[in-house]
């Protein structure tokens, strides 16, 4: 997939409803108190911006960081002026970017286009972003989509590759789709869509959990030697 691509992409896409993803992370986060400031999100790999604009007309700020120009271009110019105080872009490739501390990382249909040592730091980095409660939200492409076997530079794991990637994070959304369908562009694809949405879990939250799969396993065993 080349650069070159996506401005058409955007042509048709730009003004689609936000992802489903997003909108479920944004919602599963508590009411802000009055005059508190705005949670921060980082939307990766943004294109147009129609998640980015969503997180802006929910109250929240925006990172939002794509490598194509024209992508960046067409989110400012559909941000309504209003908006914009709380919105910053880069034009930036994901695979460098330094991820700041935020509440959210975005990634609706990027990190597959990310070569696979590229794709696995950035999930580091992804992680290192989210404190306790922080959420992640995103779609991926699975090991049986068309293009894990036709486009070698991108990287479309196993759902247990995924969920690997997801280790300190509780799943909140799990939809795996697979279909034959269109690109955005009209052109025919065996879609494995793996739609998320995860919130970062505190230590201790693991440690109990830990616990009890330790116990269970104890009890389980207790049980099968009584
Ligand atoms: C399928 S589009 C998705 C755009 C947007 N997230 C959406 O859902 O409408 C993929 C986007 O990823 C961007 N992209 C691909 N590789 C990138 C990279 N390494 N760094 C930054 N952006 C990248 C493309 O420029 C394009 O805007």
């Amino acid at each position: 997939m080349t650069d070159t691509h996506w401005p058409d992409y955007y042509e048709v896409t730009a003004e689609r409803p936000a992802w489903g993803t997003v909108t479920q992370a944004a919602e599963a986060f508590p009411d802000l108190p009055p005059g508190a400031s705005p949670r921060l999100a980082v939307d990766l790999g943004c294109g147009a911006g129609r998640d980015a604009r969503e997180l802006l007309r929910r109250g929240w700020r925006v990172v939002a960081v794509d490598r194509t120009p024209e992508g960046i271009q067409k989110l400012q110019a559909l941000t309504p002026a209003e908006h914009h105080d709380r919105l910053e872009t880069h034009v930036a490739d994901v695979a460098a970017f330094d991820i700041p501390a935020c509440d959210l990382v975005n990634a609706s249909l990027i990190l597959p286009f990310l070569p696979a040592d590229a794709y696995a730091d950035t999930w580091r980095r992804i992680r290192d972003a989210l404190a306790p409660g922080g959420r992640f939200s995103g779609m991926l492409f699975g090991d049986r989509d068309q293009a894990a076997s036709e486009e070698p530079d991108m990287t479309c794991p196993s759902p247990e590759v995924i969920r690997s990637h997801l280790d300190g994070f509780a799943i909140e959304r799990w939809d795996e789709k697979e279909e034959d369908g269109q690109t955005a562009l009209g052109e025919p694809h065996h879609f494995h869509l793996i739609e998320i949405v995860a919130v970062r879990e505190a230590e201790d939250e693991r440690a109990a959990v830990d616990r009890t799969s330790a116990d269970d396993s104890r009890s389980t065993r207790g049980a099968a030697v009584g």
